[in-house]
């Protein structure tokens, strides 16, 4: 049998918020984290959906609590912060996991789209992070940012959610710069297409929420995939973690020959649309 202590990175006595956690990602490095000794405090606004992750996660710690809020809001993303560390008493990983995508070409947007994707995934993640410093200072902690190979390049039909991916990768350099002397880890994971969980929504053109077919399983990263590699990341205390062999070449063509990249998508546009339902 597998023990806590065999699971690299050993987490006991560690406390980990991560946002967006009732499914999909974040519920598999929450399930991941608390695998490894954390106590894990859950988010996300569906009261049901957090009891049925709640669940999941003690079947491997009692150390769980629940936060529904919605961390778009600056007084939410407090609370969140404030009642891990009122229940568990410290705070080691703030994992910014909450993320909402979109679909449609810049000409068909409202421009609610952009608020709306901005309001989870920038200012969701702004509202956590600002009052968890102080408490990661204390235990030279880590802040993971939960990004996409979407945050490398802005992609066809997917310009709010490429532009507000790109926004994490600026905040994240800033922090690391800012708290380097205080000791704080900063990591981005820039993650590929993955699982995702039945029913999930994405923002269509016209602001309405349209549900996401289902993929193929084999054929994209599963999401305990993607918290191996959080928590790879954690250990290493490193700076970017990129995953899928696309999204490395992506990561390394791009800043080389933008061009080149540009090119490679003009002459596959069926291939991503066929992808991005
Ligand atoms: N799946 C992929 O292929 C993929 C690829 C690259 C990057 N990512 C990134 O990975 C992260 C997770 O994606 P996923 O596919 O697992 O998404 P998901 O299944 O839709 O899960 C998103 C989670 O965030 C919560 N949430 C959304 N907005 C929130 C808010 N404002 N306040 C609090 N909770 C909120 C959702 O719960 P409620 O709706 O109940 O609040 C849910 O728990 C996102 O940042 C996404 O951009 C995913």
């Amino acid at each position: 049998m597998t023990t806590s202590t065999q699971l690299r990175p050993d987490l006991t006595d560690k406390v980990v918020v991560v946002t967006g956690s009732s499914r999909g990602i974040g519920k598999a490095i929450a399930i991941a984290c608390a695998q490894r000794g954390a106590a894990v405090v859950l988010n996300g606004r569906n009261e049901e959906r957090l009891a049925s992750a709640k669940a999941a996660v003690e079947e491997h710690t009692s150390r769980v609590h629940v936060v529904c809020g919605d961390v778009s809001d600056p007084k939410e993303g407090r609370r969140l912060i404030e009642e891990a560390v009122a229940t568990f008493g410290r705070l080691d990983l703030l994992v910014n996991n909450v993320g909402v995508s979109m679909r449609g070409a810049v000409a068909d947007l409202q421009p609610e789209v952009f608020q709306t994707v901005f309001a989870s995934n920038v200012f969701g993640t702004v509202n956590p992070t600002i009052p968890a410093i102080p408490e990661l200072r204390k235990t030279k902690g880590s802040i993971i940012f939960i990004s996409s190979l979407a945050g490398i390049r802005g992609l066809p039909s997917l310009s709010a959610y490429c532009s507000s991916k790109m926004a994490l990768r600026a905040l994240a350099e800033s922090i690391r710069i800012e708290e380097h002397a205080h000791g704080i880890h900063v990591g981005l994971i820039q993650v590929g297409i993955t699982e995702i969980e039945h029913n999930k929504e994405t923002i269509a053109a016209d602001g309405s929420l349209q549900v996401l077919q289902n993929r193929a399983k084999g054929k994209v990263q599963t999401t305990e995939q993607v918290a191996l590699a959080v928590l790879d990341n954690l250990r290493k205390r490193t700076f970017i973690t990129t995953l899928t062999a696309i999204g490395k070449l992506n990561a390394f063509l791009q800043p080389r020959a933008p061009m080149l990249v540009e090119r490679i998508i003009l002459n596959s546009l069926d291939k991503f649309a066929e992808k991005s339902k």
